[in-house]
């Protein structure tokens, strides 16, 4: 059977046949240390597992669950954002889980977009606003960002554009794979943006809380709502990633507007996941602190490796990523490869996040220092 037109520019995603690459090395005996895939390898708290099995055992928890997820669980959300962000949300009608934030940009998308309207998207970003933009029949336009400006949109620049097709914008602070933060001025800067122009902001949010003492909301922003969207998730925050479990907050209308395509698709979360995710929201700032002292340890044993390998790292980087230039006269795809070839060690090439990422090569922190010093003894050997 023939595919159908919308898959002619959407490519397999990069990991899914690069991992394939990586699992038949080490198949072949290869001891591969994996630097590339941002899938926290630490445990999810222990009381969220205990939360799981108990609920398992809950008469309902079998059935099917509520479209718009259990009141607990969005009452959690509601707590959660107030807590960390000082974000007042209302659990009825601005909050809607998801199946891991990635989900969300789906739903985004096919709620929103008609064939021909226009996205604004990171260059360099997360591959998925791309693909999806491409998966719905919307035109991707690119805004780029650099080390210069800090990996901040030029809004002054943009606004010289025919936005006049725009719908949405996906930005996502903390910024994944720079490690680049935004800050209260900026996001009020890109609220007044969006009012003027009358597109819908998206701030794609997973980061906030690794190696960042300070977590922001885009919804902290004054009178933001009607042209803001925030997608959270438990992933990397709570060592969740397989749970797939995320939220979308915003405006009512907004939210109605993507439950529309969103009820339609699922028919809610298992009751157990959304269990144990209520007790993750609920944890209280301790659990970050010590999964960053872990994940600061980490970091410093990749610089170190980033050095060994002549890369120059950006400051200042939040998230759970090293973001460094490759040597000068490599590309970074050359780069991934030499050292998946020669040292049998797995990172991720800035080319795959947009033409801004080439040149680059992002290091994620999801593996224990003892593996982080074999890939530097490796290097230096
Ligand atoms: C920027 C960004 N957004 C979204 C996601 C997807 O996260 P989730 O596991 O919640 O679907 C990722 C995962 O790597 C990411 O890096």
């Amino acid at each position: 059977m023939v595919q159908a037109k919308r898959l002619d520019e959407v490519k397999e995603y990069y990991f899914s046949s690069k991992l394939r690459e990586v699992r038949a090395l080490e198949a072949a005996g290869k001891p591969i240390i994996n630097l590339g895939i941002g899938s926290p390898d630490l445990p999810p708290p222990p009381q969220v597992i205990s939360k799981l099995n108990e609920a398992l055992s809950n008469p309902g928890a079998h059935q099917y669950q509520p479209y718009r997820g259990t009141a607990d669980f969005r009452n959690a959300i509601r707590d959660f954002y107030k807590n960390h962000y000082q974000v007042s949300l209302d659990p009825e009608t601005e909050i809607i889980p998801l199946m891991g934030s990635k989900e969300g940009i789906t739903h985004i998308s096919m709620a929103f977009l008609d064939k021909g309207d226009q996205v604004l998207i990171p260059n360099p970003g997360y591959p998925t606003y791309s693909s999806v933009t491409k998966l719905v029949e919307a035109e991707a336009v690119y805004y780029n960002l650099s080390a210069k400006g800090n990996w901040l949109p030029d809004l002054e620049e943009l606004a010289k554009k025919d936005l006049s097709k725009v719908k949405l914008m996906w930005v996502n602070y903390p910024h994944m794979p720079t490690g680049a933060s935004a800050n209260d001025e900026f996001f009020a800067d890109l609220v007044a943006f969006a009012k003027k122009w009358q597109i819908l902001i998206i701030n794609d949010n997973p980061y906030s809380f690794i190696l960042n003492d300070h977590p922001e909301s885009i919804l902290k922003t004054e009178d933001c709502k009607d042209v803001v969207l925030e997608l959270n998730s438990l992933s990397k925050s709570f060592n969740m990633a397989g749970w797939r479990i995320g939220m979308l907050c915003g405006s009512e209308k907004n939210i109605n507007t993507i439950l529309k395509v969103k009820t339609n698709m699922d028919s809610g979360m298992f009751y157990p996941l959304q269990a144990g995710a209520a007790e993750a929201l609920r944890l209280d700032k301790k659990w970050f602190t010590a999964q960053n002292e872990i994940y600061k340890q980490r970091k410093e044993k990749v610089l170190e490796l980033a050095e060994a390998l002549n890369c120059t790292p950006e400051k200042d980087q939040q998230g759970m990523f090293v973001w460094a230039k490759v040597p000068e006269g490599e590309t970074s795809e050359g780069f991934v490869d030499h050292l998946l070839h020669t040292h049998d060690i797995f990172t991720a090439p800035g080319f795959i996040f947009g033409s801004q990422g080439e040149g680059y090569i992002r290091f994620s922190l999801c593996t224990n220092e003892e593996n982080i010093s074999e890939a530097i003894k490796r290097v230096k050997k």
